[in-house]
């Protein structure tokens, strides 16, 4: 898909000096039409597609979670956009349509929110990990401990309690029903043990219980105690609440939840397919988002807004980016928060974010630089690799300078895009195993055949491979 000169001006000149809401207002959408979206009809299997390198392009399951439309920059969750779910939905009911895949009814929201409050208190995963040096290990790897301590207290599965609730003691983690009934919307293979944990209950519980996880994470590794979630809190207040001990005032809690609703849930992203995978093995869905969130921590993946924040930093100034960008393009440097494998156009995620940037940086000077300089090195790229090679802003080029503008550290901002990615993963984790097939794709084998073994002492000294 070309691009022209024309709309990357457009696209760049976009956006300036917005309030939150009219920042997030439906009317900034490109419109949807039927067209956009891929057939109805269910596919017949098996589909002719030209398959890249890791993967690209290849089709791997029917979903009826998310659709991206990245030449035009549409994304839609359930069918509904993005941009009208962050101007007037919040986190709870978006993870709801993702997970159940319809609005919920008032009832229903308020049912689900009370679940998720109380699935967020954690004693006994906390405790755990206040056991660990937390501020030795990464916030990710400490993440994927969290998870495996909160599966385990879910489960139990090393004691071999036939029924899990009977094994929690007054002081446990929230987990009374997690029996088999818990699981009964699910129609995969029975003869799975009673306690694989592959159900509704747990995509709440996970959803509830990463925030816990990475706010206690966020205080553990600064050597301070986590802080109890409040119920009477909005999923994102309380994200904040937990992580830095005071509770957000309205307009910074609207756009931690935006944040949240905007990273919810995106197509086969690597993180999502690596949670795919391990539940297409019938493993349990705490296993799938430990596998996600390992996925999740790479630069090339949900790591890439942490380092955006530090090229800011070292660019300086708005003064400094042309020279800066110079020189990076001269040393070939990828631009991190920049270009997608989807995303041919403005990511839509960055075109609700920028603006929200903006407004939660410019009562800070040292903020408001990082914003301006952002804003010119957005220019820059824009101008250089916009039209040539469909460069443009991706999601984490501006959800970091909003974190940090909101009291987190860039070390625990991939743990925080975790928190709402969750949403997805299980949604589709569950989705997949409904008509379950394993995943296992080939590879092409291009290495030597027919090698003769040579006994270890007739092999010489030389080394020849790592
Ligand atoms: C996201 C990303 C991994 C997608 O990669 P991809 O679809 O495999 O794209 P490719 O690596 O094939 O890149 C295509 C071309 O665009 C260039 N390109 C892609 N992203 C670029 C970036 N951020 N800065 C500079 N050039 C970039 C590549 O150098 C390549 O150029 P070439 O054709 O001259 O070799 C890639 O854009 C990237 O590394 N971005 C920076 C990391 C980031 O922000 N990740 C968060 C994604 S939400």
């Amino acid at each position: 898909m070309s691009c022209t000169a024309g709309k990357a001006k457009r696209l760049r000149d976009a956006d300036a000096n917005q309030t939150v809401a009219d920042a997030v207002r439906p009317g900034k959408k490109e419109t949807m039409v039927g067209s956009d979206f891929v057939a109805a009809e269910p596919i017949k299997w098996p589909v002719q597609c030209t398959i890249g390198r890791g993967l690209q392009d290849a089709i791997a399951c029917e979903t009826q979670i998310g659709f991206v439309n990245g030449a035009r920059g549409i994304l839609s969750y359930r069918g509904y956009d993005i941009f009208d779910l962050c101007a007037q939905s919040t986190f709870e009911e978006v993870s709801f349509l993702i997970i159940n895949g319809y609005l919920p009814s008032a009832d229903e929201l308020k049912q689900y929110k009370e679940t998720l409050a109380s699935l967020r208190p954690l004693p006994r995963t906390l405790r755990a990990l206040g056991a660990l040096p937390i501020e030795k290990m990464t916030p990710m790897a400490a993440l994927r401990v969290g998870i495996a301590t909160l599966r385990q207290v879910v489960t139990d599965v090393d004691t071999q309690s036939p029924d899990p609730s009977h094994s929690i003691d007054t002081d446990a983690d929230t987990v009374p029903d997690v029996t088999p009934d818990s699981n009964e919307d699910l129609e995969v293979d029975r003869a799975i043990p009673a306690t694989t944990t592959l159900g509704r209950k747990d995509a709440y519980r996970l959803v509830a219980g990463m925030a816990t996880i990475v706010a206690a994470i966020a205080r553990l590794r600064k050597g301070l105690l986590p802080v109890e979630p409040r119920p009477d809190l909005s999923h994102a207040a309380n994200l904040l609440y937990m992580i830095t001990g005071t509770v957000p005032d309205e307009q910074q809690a609207r756009i931690m939840d935006i944040a949240l609703i905007v990273h919810g849930d995106h197509g086969m992203n690597a993180s999502t397919f690596a949670a795919m995978v391990v539940a297409s093995t019938l493993s349990d869905l705490y296993a799938s988002v430990e596998s996600g969130v390992g996925a999740l921590s790479g630069p090339l993946h949900g790591g890439a807004n942490e380092q955006v924040l530090y090229t800011l930093e070292s660019i300086g100034s708005p003064e400094r980016v042309k020279e800066w960008f110079k020189e990076a393009r001269a040393k070939k440097k990828r631009i991190m928060g920049f270009g997608h494998r989807v995303y041919k156009t403005y990511d839509p995620r960055a075109k609700v974010l920028k603006p929200l940037a903006e407004i939660v940086t410019q009562n800070d000077p040292k903020l408001s630089t990082l914003f301006a300089t952002a804003q010119a090195l957005e220019h820059e790229v824009i101008e250089e690799l916009g039209d040539t090679k469909n460069i443009f802003p991706n999601v984490d080029f501006y959800s970091g300078m909003i974190y940090k503008a909101l009291g987190i550290e860039p070390a625990m901002f991939t743990p925080v895009f975790a928190v709402s990615r969750v949403a997805g993963w299980v949604a589709r984790c569950l989705e997949y195993v409904k008509d379950n097939r394993i995943f296992r794709p080939r590879a092409m084998y291009t290495g030597e055949t027919s090698r003769q073994y040579v006994p270890l002492e007739r092999r010489g000294s030389t080394t020849k491979g790592a």
